[in-house]
């Protein structure tokens, strides 16, 4: 009984302070295996490129605009547009923003799809605009057992 205490104060410990930070390859296999690679005619080193840009890879990067909007996760999604966060949204993605900031990436990728089906496209993203657009980006995935 003591061990299994043990364990379960360790799962909560674990549970409450854990922020995934992926390394770039194992998020390059997550992102190829949730149809991301070619997605909208965008390639996985363009996606890496971004998220690397963004969050670097962490699941629960958050940051806060200028204009009271924040920004949620591993891609960097904007509340005003796109989730639900107690402040005024269009929420795009039909979703709590928390959920853009956990473990299972899940949602936030499923989102990161719908932001990037808009007319703007993967524009949409300052960080690929600035560090990815028109660059050479093989360096994003070299090296990764795809
Ligand atoms: C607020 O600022 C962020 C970051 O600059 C931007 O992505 C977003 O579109 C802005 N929202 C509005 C409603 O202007
Ligand atoms: C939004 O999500 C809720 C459940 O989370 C669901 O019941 C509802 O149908 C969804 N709305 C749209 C427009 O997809």
């Amino acid at each position: 009984a003591k061990m299994l205490m043990k364990s379960l104060v360790f799962l909560l410990l674990v549970a409450v302070s854990s922020a995934k930070v992926f390394e770039r390859c194992e998020w390059a296999r997550v992102l190829k295996r949730h149809g991301m690679d070619g997605f909208r005619g965008i390639s996985l080193a363009d996606w890496v490129c971004l998220t690397q840009w963004e969050s670097h890879f962490n699941t629960k990067a958050t940051n806060s605009n200028s204009n009271g909007s924040k920004d949620y996760g591993i891609f960097q999604i904007n509340s005003r547009f796109w989730c639900r966060d107690g402040s005024f949204s269009h929420n795009g993605c039909n979703i709590s923003c928390d959920q853009l900031l956990t473990d299972d990436v899940t949602a936030a990728i499923n989102c990161a799809k719908r932001v990037v089906s808009d007319p703007n496209g993967i524009r949409a993203w300052v960080a690929w605009r600035n560090r990815c657009a028109g660059r050479d980006l093989s360096s994003y995935v070299r090296g990764c057992r795809l």
